[in-house]
């Protein structure tokens, strides 16, 4: 039996994929590498010493995914594919809506031809919106900003309405704080295609030299130091995160959402001083102005996750920042 992970070549895909692996699951990836490298692929079996099973294919397209479930006993479904970018998405709303609900409910279709009950779903922070009421937690109103977080939004309630009509569903709604990091061999990590938008791999292209500085986006947040304040998670901590909830639908039915944060918020100028610390670079920055659709702060109280999956992240933002450096000098 094999778990199915959908963009499983991405950034948290092929960290869940070492995970799962690691765990001795058989993994299963359909990617359509339009955002993702085949050498994640490498990299993943060189750290696990394991093969995956690769299909190169848009899960939209019904008949390549149903031969992948024909072929293969899949047993859960791991689904991390679908467009990220928010800057993108509100330039192309319609192209993020068409995409990320299609591979859904093609996806969700093909599950139910095939017999299959169990899946995880990469939902995001962003669902809470603009709240101000921090830790955020799951009982929390939700909402959002902007088309992407509207697909997170949209995806969750329809896997919601899924599982309340077929009670034999059993899904996990992730809601991702902010992933950074590598796994620690510096052989997988973040592969952003052209300038990064987040901030984590901009601080590391600057920490390389490959970009000139750091712009802050905003002083005067009323924050600790009026940067903007976030809840960072080690990739291989919410990897683990994944594992656990898969773990979780082998033994439940029904639909639950469940953050998965620290509860540690850092401000940008605290990453800039970590990063620092951890590559011996300077990090060159300005302050500029606020970054539209920005919030002041963001960060996660992860006790149900505690509670339901037994999981919680334990690598700091040391590690955090080390296994980064490691992973950008290792591609260089
Ligand atoms: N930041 C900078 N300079 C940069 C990039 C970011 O100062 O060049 C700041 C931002 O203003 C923010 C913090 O760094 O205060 C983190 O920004 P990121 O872009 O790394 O992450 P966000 O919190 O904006 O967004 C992340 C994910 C989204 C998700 C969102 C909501 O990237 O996919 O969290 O949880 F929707």
């Amino acid at each position: 039996m094999a778990v199915l992970i959908t963009g499983g070549a991405g950034y948290v895909g092929i960290h869940t994929a070492v995970a799962l692996l690691e765990a001795g699951k058989d993994v299963v990836v359909v990617d359509d590498f339009s955002n993702s490298s085949p050498d994640s692929i490498k990299g993943a079996e060189k750290i696990t010493g394991r093969k995956i099973t690769v299909f190169k294919a848009d899960v939209a397209d019904r008949e390549a995914l149903e031969k992948v479930f024909a072929g293969n006993s899949i047993d859960a479904v791991v689904h991390c594919a679908g467009f990220k970018a928010v800057g993108e998405s509100c330039a192309e709303p319609v192209k993020y809506y068409r995409n990320n609900l299609d591979t859904t409910l093609t996806l969700l279709e093909t599950m139910k031809k095939f017999g299959v009950t169990r899946a995880v779903f990469s939902s995001s922070a962003t669902v809470y919106g603009g709240s101000d009421k921090m830790p955020l937690d799951e009982t929390m109103p939700t909402g959002c900003t902007n088309p992407y977080g509207w697909t997170k939004f949209m995806i969750e309630q329809i896997f919601r309405d899924a599982a309340a009509a077929d009670k034999s569903l059993s899904v996990m709604l992730l809601r991702y704080f902010n992933p950074v990091g590598a796994h620690e061999s510096g052989l997988i990590g973040e592969d952003p295609r052209g300038i990064p938008n987040n901030l984590m791999p901009y601080i590391a292209l600057v920490a390389a030299g490959e970009l000139p500085r750091l712009n802050v986006f905003g002083g005067d947040y009323p924050t600790k130091d009026g940067t903007g304040v976030r809840d960072y998670i080690h990739i291989m901590d919410l990897a683990a995160g994944h594992l656990a909830a898969v773990g979780y639908t082998e033994k439940h039915t029904g639909c639950e959402a469940v953050n998965l944060g620290t509860g540690r918020p850092y401000s940008v100028l605290e990453m800039v001083d970590a990063y620092s610390r951890a590559s011996g670079r300077e990090i060159p920055y300005v302050i500029t102005d606020r970054r539209p659709g920005d919030v002041a702060e963001c960060y996660a109280d992860p006790s149900k996750a505690a509670k339901l999956l037994n999981w919680k992240a334990d690598r700091g933002l040391d590690e955090m920042c080390r296994d980064s450096w490691k992973w950008i000098c290792g591609k260089k």
